[in-house]
Parts: structure tokens; sequence; C-alpha cells
């Protein structure tokens, strides 16, 4: 049996007595999107870094393509691709000048790299914008020749770091089928992400909490094993009012609520029972003199997943 692309046993790295990741243990299988959603410090890139080869793990290990990235960074290189938030594109350059600057830094021949251009060009839909200068490209168009740059030797593992913050949804979506026609070519997508959308679009997805994995399986089963409770959705012109009443019965324990979020204009409250909470909370709400339209029995979103694993795994 072919083996996984990476594998992470036991992966911890600590900075004096802060432990940023702690204990992590995963496997992505080959042309597999993986994501990685957690928040701002959750050892998303730290765990990147070690499996770059750039950082040290305190302890526990890491195989990248056979390669141990402590060890054998150097000859991993070829085969791996990397690209964050705050890629490096040359502005001064065009795009043909930076997809090409990329390929003979990675040492391609010419043959290659001329192949490597068309295809890039062809990907990244910069036809008859090859020539411009890379400052007047719009986001999208940027983003996407970043990626064909961190790809231009046709690596079989990439590292995507937030790929896409700061980019319009719709430009989202045509980075997201970039990542996916790369992974139906056998290449394995390792993608950290804040956007719960782009979580939904992973095939598995992890869910990191300072530095632990707390939760790792498709978004689907997610949704089926993680929840502790039911979603009601509070429809009500508002919200603020809604969540100031049932934030104050939570907090005075007057209602078993589990959890109560805001979720767009609406108010999200998960709770053991839907029989017995949802008229109690009607009539908490029209006690409090809160309008309310509708109270919904709804499926969980993965933010709902996430909310609740996170909040579980910290005893809340
Ligand atoms: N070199 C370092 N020395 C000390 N602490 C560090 C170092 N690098 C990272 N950290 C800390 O480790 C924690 C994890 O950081 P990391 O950058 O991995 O988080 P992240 O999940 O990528 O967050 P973000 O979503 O903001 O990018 C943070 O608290 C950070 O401050
Ligand atoms: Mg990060």
């Amino acid at each position: 049996m072919e083996s996984h692309p990476i594998i992470v046993e036991d992966l911890t790295k600590k900075f004096g007595d802060f432990t940023a990741v702690d204990h992590v243990s995963f496997y992505v299988n080959r042309g597999e999107v993986y994501g990685w959603l957690g928040p701002n410090g959750a050892g998303k890139t730290t765990t990147i870094r070690m499996l770059l080869g750039l950082l040290r793990p305190t302890s526990g290990r890491a195989e990248v393509l056979g390669f141990d990235p402590a060890t054998q960074a150097k000859a991993m290189q070829a085969h791996v691709g990397y690209m964050s938030q705050l890629f490096t594109l040359y502005n001064d350059l065009t795009a043909r000048e930076n997809i090409r600057f990329y390929g003979l830094a990675y040492g391609l021949s010419r043959r290659k790299l001329r192949r490597r251009e068309a295809q890039i060009i062809e990907m990244a839909d910069l036809k008859g914008r090859e020539n411009v200068l890379t400052r007047n490209l719009s986001g999208g168009w940027k983003q996407r020749l970043a990626l064909g740059c961190a790809i231009v030797h046709e690596p079989q593992v990439v590292f995507l770091d937030e790929p896409t913050a700061g980019v319009d949804p719709i430009s989202r979506r045509e980075f997201w089928e970039l990542i996916y026609l790369m992974a139906q070519q056998g290449v394995t997508v390792l993608v950290t992400t804040h956007y719960m959308d782009e979580a939904e679009l992973c095939q598995r997805v992890g869910f990191l909490s300072h530095g632990k994995l707390v939760a790792l399986d498709t978004p689907a089963r997610l949704k089926e094993t993680q929840m502790r409770g039911h979603v009601l959705e509070v429809s009500t012109p508002d919200a603020d009012a809604a969540m100031r009443t049932l934030k104050t019965a939570q907090r005075e324990g007057r209602l078993p609520l589990q959890e109560v979020a805001l979720y767009g204009s609406q108010v999200h409250v998960v709770v053991p029972d839907v029989a017995e909470l949802k008229p109690a909370l009607a009539a908490l709400l029209a006690a409090d003199g809160v309008p309310v339209t509708a109270i919904s029995w709804i499926a969980p979103s993965l933010e709902d997943v996430f909310i609740a694993t996170v909040k579980h795994s910290e005893g809340v």
C-alpha cells in the first residue's frame, strides 16, 4: 500500500513554557484536500512551519513524502509547494516574469519552464494578461498567479496557509476550483482557513484549538458526531435584544442553553431538547418584549459544530 504523503505523529512545539502545537496526530491521503480550521493563534502556521522543515518540533515526528522535514528539508523542497497569506510576488515584474523567476529559482530547465509557463497562465486564467505588471493585476488574479508560482515545480504536496484571506467571495470560489483541479491531478493539499464556507469544501477538516486537534472528520460527519445538542434558530428584527435576554437566561441557569451565538442577523441557540425548549424560548423572549418572527429547529452549520467542539474541549 502506498503510504500517506503527510503523516504527523504526536507533533509538539513549545516556545519556552508555551505550547503552540500540542501532541497533534493526523495523516493526509494522496490527492486529498485537507483543511485545518482554527482561530488566531491556534497553531496552524506553526504546524506548517514544522512540516516545511523550518522549525524543529519539540517532540513527535512528521513525514512528508517519506522525508523527515526536521532532517531532510533540502531533499524534500523540490517536491513541496507553499503559499501563505502574505505571498510574495514581485510587483515590478509581469505575470509571466514572476512565473519565470520562481521557475528558475527552483532550477527548472528552460524547456520545462516554457511548458509550465503556458500551463500556469492557462490554469490561472491569465491569458491576455501575461505581460501585465503584477502591481496592476487585481486581487483574484494576483492570488491565482501566486498559487501558480508556488506550484511551478509541480510539487506533490502543497501547503496553503490562509491563501484566500482578504480576497472577494467570487475570487475565492475560483481559487477553490483551482485547488480541486490540483487535487484531481493527484496533488495533496493541506489548507488552513478562517472561513467556514471554505472548511465545508474540504474533504476532511481538522479543528485546531490552543494547539490541540479537537476533532477531525468530513464536514458531514463532524455535524453528525460533534453536536451534543440541537440548534434552534431564532429569527428576530432585534437580534441584540434577543442575545441579551438569552445570554442572561443562560448565565443565570434559568434554561439549559448550551450555546447562544449571533449568526448573521439571527441567533442560534443550542439546546438539549427541542420539544421542551422551543416553547420555553418563545415564552422567555415574549416575557422580555423581544419581537420574534420564528423559532426553527435547523441542521447545524459547520460553524455551530466548530463553536460547540472548541467550547467542549475547553471544558466550558
Ligand atoms: N517564534 C515564536 N516564539 C514564540 N511564540 C510563537 C512563535 N511563533 C508562534 N508563536 C505563538 O504560537 C501560537 C500559535 O501561532 P500560529 O502562528 O501557529 O497560529 P495560527 O493558528 O497560524 O494563527 P493565525 O490564524 O493568526 O495565523 C501563537 O500564540 C503565537 O504567538
Ligand atoms: Mg497562521
